[in-house]
């Protein structure tokens, strides 16, 4: 692409008007390759996120990213290949539930997971919280894995969407992460490259959130859809509330713990709740019927068909396969455990974003890039919007490595959750399907 081309690309998107296919697709590589400096490029997004990118660009931009590293091939493997990704939350562990369910149910699952930053956790991290378990699979032990065992989970490599690495960087410091179309291409590129040929999207929706409201949440479920469908992936997704935590548990190693206990039978409420919508939609999306793929997921929780295969999956990346039936005697605990007792009430609501910042305030989180994390420590939300509040009872536990750590994040909880004496409604925990049949 000549020089002269780019100003006037850059000039294109901030009058509004299209930019043809051919153009962007050559505008992103120009960037990779140095053709494009970050000014550029934070001036052409910018100008993307005030005047929106329509369907078809969006579309492009996907496979501009897509095109610039390397591709999981996962054609050899037997069964249908599977993928879920939620576009990340506060106490959202359904990744560890649904992974084994669905590799139980006879499916694929090559996945490609990230770390946490800000307020939302990252798989990897919590995995790490068992005692041996390593990240770091090549593509061929991925593969190999998967081809044996139906599950494995690791680190994306430096060369898989490296585009989309850069962009997401510059994107981070220019206010230029909320737009729609750059989210839609950056989660889609990433799922493309996985190689899976059925993907379903949990894309959550409220203060925990990118999309804060089921509106915007529901746009961007529908174009993650169609950019899937398009480049000839059976997608679907759900919407999905984060006005409040999805699981009790935020931090590391009290996430794992959670989703083991939910494997177990041990363990009720949304987190299970949702693990089983998305593993069902997921088999749904490879062809099984609603009713059937339900009831198919149920028995393979309730029989512990699902907790075996989670062993086999930990055992496999070198972790101690005994936190399958011991989970609070092998995965780290923290020294300190203060409960916060409010009084009598009703729960009219959370800051759902700062419960996850307060979390990570006590080292489950990284506040940059490369910080070193406290795998043991967090939080425990008990009630959910609507639930009544006994005196005396407790509402959140923090897990703290000191006591003036809990101290601290004791002091603050008054505005993360909302107390008042006024009856509250509870918020659904699904608000909508999009791609499926019928939705
Ligand atoms: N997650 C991603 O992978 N990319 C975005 O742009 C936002 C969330």
């Amino acid at each position: 692409m000549s020089t002269l081309e780019i100003p006037v690309i850059i000039a294109r998107k901030r009058d509004g008007e299209p930019i043809p296919a051919d153009d962007l697709l050559a505008f992103i590589a120009a960037y990779v390759a140095g053709g494009v400096d970050d000014a550029q490029m934070a001036a052409f997004l910018m100008a993307g996120v005030i005047r929106g990118f329509s369907r078809e660009e969006a579309v492009t931009l996907t496979q501009a990213l897509l095109e610039s590293g390397d591709r999981i091939d996962l054609s050899g493997l037997r069964g249908p290949t599977v993928d879920k990704h939620s576009t990340g939350g506060v106490g959202d562990t359904t990744t560890l539930v649904v992974g084994p369910l669905l590799a139980a149910a006879g499916c694929q699952v090559a996945k490609l997971s990230g770390r946490g930053l800000g307020h939302t956790g990252g798989t990897l991290d919590k995995l790490e919280s068992i005692p041996g378990f390593r990240v770091d699979l090549s593509p061929e032990q991925l593969h190999d894995q998967v081809e044996r065992i139906g599950l494995a989970v690791a680190a994306a490599t430096q060369d898989l969407v490296p585009a989309d690495k850069r962009l997401y960087a510059l994107r981070d410091v220019t206010g230029t992460v909320a737009s729609p179309a750059l989210i839609a291409s950056s989660v889609m590129s990433k799922k493309l490259a996985g190689g899976a040929q059925h993907v379903l999207l949990d894309v959550k929706a409220g203060d925990g959130a990118f999309m804060a409201t089921v509106e915007a949440a529901v746009d961007l479920a529908t174009l993650c859809v169609e950019i899937g469908e398009a480049h000839g992936r059976r997608t679907g997704a759900l919407v999905t509330d984060m006005s409040q935590p999805l699981g009790d548990a935020i931090g590391n190693a009290l996430e794992v713990g959670a989703a083991i206990e939910v494997l177990r039978g041990e363990r009720s409420g949304r987190l299970r709740e949702l693990s089983v919508d998305l593993a069902a939609g997921l088999l749904e999306l490879t062809g099984r019927e609603p009713a059937a793929a339900r009831t198919e997921i149920e028995r393979l929780l309730h029989e512990g068909v699902a907790l075996e295969t989670f062993r086999e999956f930990v055992a496999a990346q070198g972790g101690d396969p005994g936190v399958a039936d011991r989970p609070w005697e092998v995965l780290p605990v923290a020294p300190v455990v203060e409960e916060w007792r409010p009084g009598s009430g009703v729960v009219q609501g959370f800051a759902c974003r700062r419960l996850g910042e307060l979390a990570a305030s006590l080292g489950a989180g990284r506040q940059r890039q490369g910080d070193v994390l406290d795998l043991a420590v967090g939080l425990e939300v008990l009630p959910r919007t609507g639930d009544v509040v006994d005196d005396g009872a407790a509402v959140v536990r923090v897990h703290a490595r000191t006591p003036d750590a809990a101290e601290r994040v004791l002091a603050q909880l008054d505005g993360a959750v909302r107390m008042g004496s006024d009856p509250a409604d509870p918020v659904a925990l699904v608000h909508r399907a999009v791609g499926f049949s019928g939705s």
